[in-house]
């Protein structure tokens, strides 16, 4: 089982990946949508549920989400099929730091600033695909607390570095945007994204005992309970915000 059959599994009963929850999400999309019409573009859609829930509130709206991996794309073409959105959602599997899209977006949604490397040329990236007077819904972690040493080494083992809250605005800040709007994930959101992660993906391995790939399901259930419960919970914060240029 790979990495995105995993977090298929892992995020079945939590369709966003990220610790933000159905609210929010109905939140901010609000916010960020602005005219009837609004054209959507997410970089890193995962499954798409967030295009999803926003066609759903927003009849009008047009989206294409990008992502390495297609394998929660199916589930919501046929969630989009029942309201017959089809033609109002395009999801393409591509890497986003290639992919050239026909038409501006009225919001770009942010969600993995990791797979270019930092969060500001992440920025960078979005704006490219900006159409005029329109908004980054970003999201990305932060720490909320220090970090034991070996948790900070894992999880900046790539280009991507954290900061805390204030020193994360001041850098988007002085990259010139400005947020318009923001939410930072309470522990209850935590909680529940990381109890229905682990808890998932526990629950498809105890009903297949017999599948190959059991073992290393419950195995890394347990890993990321683990970590989450030793490493990450109040420390790892998780920030969404609505961003528009400062100077346009
Ligand atoms: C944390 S998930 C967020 C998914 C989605 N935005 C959500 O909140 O439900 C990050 C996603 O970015 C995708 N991703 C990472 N690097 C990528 C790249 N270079 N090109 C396209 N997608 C990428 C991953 O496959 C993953 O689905």
């Amino acid at each position: 089982m790979d990495r995105h059959e995993i977090s298929a599994l892992a995020h079945a009963d939590h369709p966003i990946a990220a610790p933000v929850s159905e609210a929010t999400v109905g939140r901010l999309l609000g916010r960020a949508i602005r005219r009837p019409d609004a054209h959507l573009l997410d970089l890193g859609c995962g499954a798409g549920t967030w295009l999803l829930r926003a066609l759903q509130a927003h009849p009008e709206v047009t989206a294409v989400g990008v992502d390495l991996s297609d394998a929660g794309f199916g589930r919501t073409r046929a969630a989009v099929a029942e309201f017959g959105a089809e033609d109002r959602l395009e999801l393409s599997r591509q890497d986003v730091t290639e992919f050239r899209p026909a038409r501006k977006a009225d919001v770009v949604l942010s969600g993995a600033a990791y797979a270019f490397g930092e969060l500001l040329p992440a920025l960078d990236a979005a704006q490219e695909h900006l159409a005029e007077n329109g908004m980054v819904l970003l999201g990305d972690c932060f720490w909320e607390s220090e970090p034991e040493p070996a948790f900070r080494a894992e999880m900046e083992d790539g280009p991507q570095k954290y900061a805390d809250l204030p020193a994360t605005i001041a850098a988007i800040v002085g990259h010139g945007w400005t947020p318009v709007y923001g939410h930072v994930s309470t522990l209850e959101e935590w909680d529940e994204y990381e109890w229905c992660w682990t808890g998932s993906l526990a629950q498809w391995a105890l009903d297949h005992p017999d599948h190959p790939d059991h073992e290393q399901a419950l195995k890394t259930s347990a890993g990321h309970r683990d970590g989450w419960l030793n490493g990450s919970r109040g420390v790892l914060g998780f920030v969404s915000l609505l961003l528009r240029r400062t100077n346009p």
